[in-house]
């Protein structure tokens, strides 16, 4: 048996080994992926621990996002053509040299874009414009809070919001978090590495004395301690983005201050709508990926490790210790 594939596969919850396994051939449909990136997502740690809300059987290769080639193309399938240089999400199985997608979920990529990029481009920027314009309908000129500034979905939420003509607010605990947060277009940095009775006080004066008042959005991948204080900085109709909750704690929020003010409180579940919509979702990415190629967003570097250092990667990111994106190179 001819054992040419190399994957990150968990076969036990908690942990992952990288072993060899038969080339992968494309059925009805499909197309195979040389995989050039995959990148690594805070949710593929949360699905090796068991501790995410979708529990895939064992074993199973993890990585949700890759870029590459178009190496086969199964049964009724033309294009993309083999050779052409593609992003895909594909849920799991991104962690390895070759993955098996959904011709359709195969998307050309500029050549502007190299697969580190394109690899950990599409979750974070999708989530981005879609909490940012379509469910908190940001305007040019408001203000935005972003929390967890400089994780990988919070620089690419500046990055949106700039884009769209908001100007930004980043909260993050370390100086190369703040420093990639200015980077990517902060107009001002806050330092939440301070005790949770100090921050309360200091990150709703802060952004209240940044915005003149109050923000007009908040964008939250961390709930916790964060979240109140956010809140409480909300100006007349502001609207507080629920993305995500990488502190492990879900707050709970005193909802007269959601009544004060006319405030909202939004929930983002970008995956729940990009399957329940996924020409949505296809036409989104096509926008992103052309807002790329006009300059307009200029995607991030990620730090990058080869496919061994998997288990290390993902444990990184669920301890806060990554500053932005980050990509597996199987090659
Ligand atoms: N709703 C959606 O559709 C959607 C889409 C994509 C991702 N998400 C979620 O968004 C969250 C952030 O994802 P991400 O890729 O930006 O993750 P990330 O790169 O790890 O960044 C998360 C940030 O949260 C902060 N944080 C505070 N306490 C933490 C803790 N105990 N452990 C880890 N991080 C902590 C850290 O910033 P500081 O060190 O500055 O505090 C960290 O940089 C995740 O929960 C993810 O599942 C949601």
């Amino acid at each position: 048996m001819l054992l040419s594939m190399r994957a990150v596969v968990c076969a036990e919850l908690g942990s992952v080994v990288v072993s060899s396994r038969e080339p992968l051939e494309p059925g009805p449909g499909q197309v195979v992926i040389a995989v050039e990136a995959a990148g690594v997502n805070y949710v593929d740690g949360l699905f090796v621990q068991g501790r995410y809300q979708i529990k895939p059987p064992l074993p199973f290769i993890p990585g949700g996002e890759v870029a590459g080639t178009v190496s086969a193309l199964g049964p009724g399938v033309s294009e993309p053509a083999v050779g052409t240089r593609v992003l895909a999400m594909c849920g799991l199985g991104g962690f390895a040299t070759e993955v098996l997608v959904p011709a359709t979920s195969a998307v050309p990529i500029p050549d502007a874009l190299d697969a580190a990029r394109a690899a950990t481009f599409t979750q974070s920027y999708g989530t981005g414009l879609y909490a940012l314009r379509d469910r908190a309908r940001l305007r040019a000129g408001e203000k935005v809070l972003v929390l967890g500034a400089g994780g990988g979905v919070g620089l690419a939420a500046i990055q949106v919001a700039v884009a769209l003509g908001a100007s930004v607010l980043a909260a993050a605990s370390s100086p190369a978090k703040r420093s990639a947060a200015l980077a990517a277009g902060a107009s001002e940095v806050i330092d939440t590495s301070s005790s949770s009775a100090d921050l309360s006080v200091d990150l709703k004066t802060a952004a209240r004395s940044w915005s003149g008042g109050g923000v007009d959005v908040v964008y939250d991948p961390v709930g916790g301690a964060l979240a109140e204080p956010a809140l409480r900085a909300l100006g007349n109709n502001g609207r507080y983005l629920v993305i995500g909750f990488a502190s492990g704690t879900i707050p709970a929020l005193p909802l007269n201050q959601v009544l004060l003010r006319n405030r909202s409180i939004v929930g983002v579940d970008w995956a729940n709508w990009l399957m329940s919509d996924p020409a949505a979702q296809h036409a989104q990415l096509t926008e992103l990926l052309a807002m790329v190629a006009a300059g307009t967003l200029t995607p991030i570097a990620p730090t990058t490790a080869p496919l061994q250092e998997a288990a290390t990667v993902m444990d990184d990111l669920l301890n806060r210790r990554v500053t932005g994106k980050i990509a597996l190179l199987p090659r």
